[in-house]
């Protein structure tokens, strides 16, 4: 990456035990009004909103700003974009349904096509370069994208230290259990020497739950 990338900001909502989702990975509400409010208002002014393909097959999310929650009728969409190596969207996807500009991000040697209106961004091997990506949507003029997860996605962003502001939203209740995803993925952390530094976090209550806000030190590449 020759060092211009749009500023990444993540989101997402855990419980109070940090899981993403239910056992299994199925969906958990965990926003409350007041944090849909706030996440729709990063959307809408951000120039694209990325989720891995697990998401995707997990929830079927639309991605989509509710100007309703914002007391709008509508507004710039920014763009859907889906991190997906292989090809593994489904057709009937929300994502791929055409009510906004969306753009799959696959491997280099993907040969999966998609519908007409889909943009693409091909690159990186076994998995999408996010690098590469976010080089290609510098390139395309995007100047801040919103990262909502899952885990996984989660878990390559601040691994590559692309994050320049992450924000979490803890739900006031518990999960458990063994298959209920946590705030991220990855490869295991072995020791102190492998975990990811948060930098100050900020804590200020949001309804009924907690939003922590924090900008990781040692961020790749600096932000247009
Ligand atoms: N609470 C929240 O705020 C929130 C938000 C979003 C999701 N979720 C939850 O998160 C869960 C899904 O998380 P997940 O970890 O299974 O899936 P994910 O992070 O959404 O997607 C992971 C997949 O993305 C693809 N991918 C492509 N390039 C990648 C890269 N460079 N780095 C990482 N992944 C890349 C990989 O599949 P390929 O190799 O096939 O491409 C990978 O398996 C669901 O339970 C969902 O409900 C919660």
């Amino acid at each position: 990456m020759n060092g211009r990338r749009p500023r990444v900001l993540v989101n997402c909502a855990v419980s109070l035990d940090g899981r993403l989702a239910y056992a299994g990975g199925a969906r958990a509400r965990l926003s409350g009004p007041e944090d849909l409010i706030r996440v729709m208002r990063i959307r809408a002014a951000s120039d694209g909103v990325v989720v891995g393909v697990g998401t995707v097959l997990a929830d079927d999310p639309s991605l989509r700003v509710h100007w309703e929650l914002l007391g709008e009728t509508g507004g710039r969409a920014p763009y859907r974009i889906v991190l997906d190596s292989r090809g593994r969207t489904p057709e009937g996807a929300r994502v791929l349904d055409g009510s906004a500009p969306t753009l799959l991000a696959t491997a280099a040697d993907c040969p999966r096509r998609f519908p007409e209106g889909i943009e693409r961004y091909r690159g990186g091997t076994g998995r999408v370069d996010l690098e590469g990506l976010l080089g290609d949507l510098a390139d395309r003029g995007f100047r801040q994208i919103l990262v909502e997860g899952g885990a996984e996605v989660l878990s390559s962003f601040f691994r590559a230290g692309l994050v320049d502001r992450a924000t979490v939203y803890i739900a006031p209740w518990l999960i458990g259990g063994h298959t209920a995803p946590p705030l991220l993925g990855g490869p295991e952390c072995p020791d102190a020497a492998a975990t990811i530094p948060a930098g100050p976090v900020t804590a200020e209550p949001l309804g009924a739950g907690l939003l922590l806000t924090f900008s990781p030190p040692g961020r790749a590449g600096a932000p247009l």
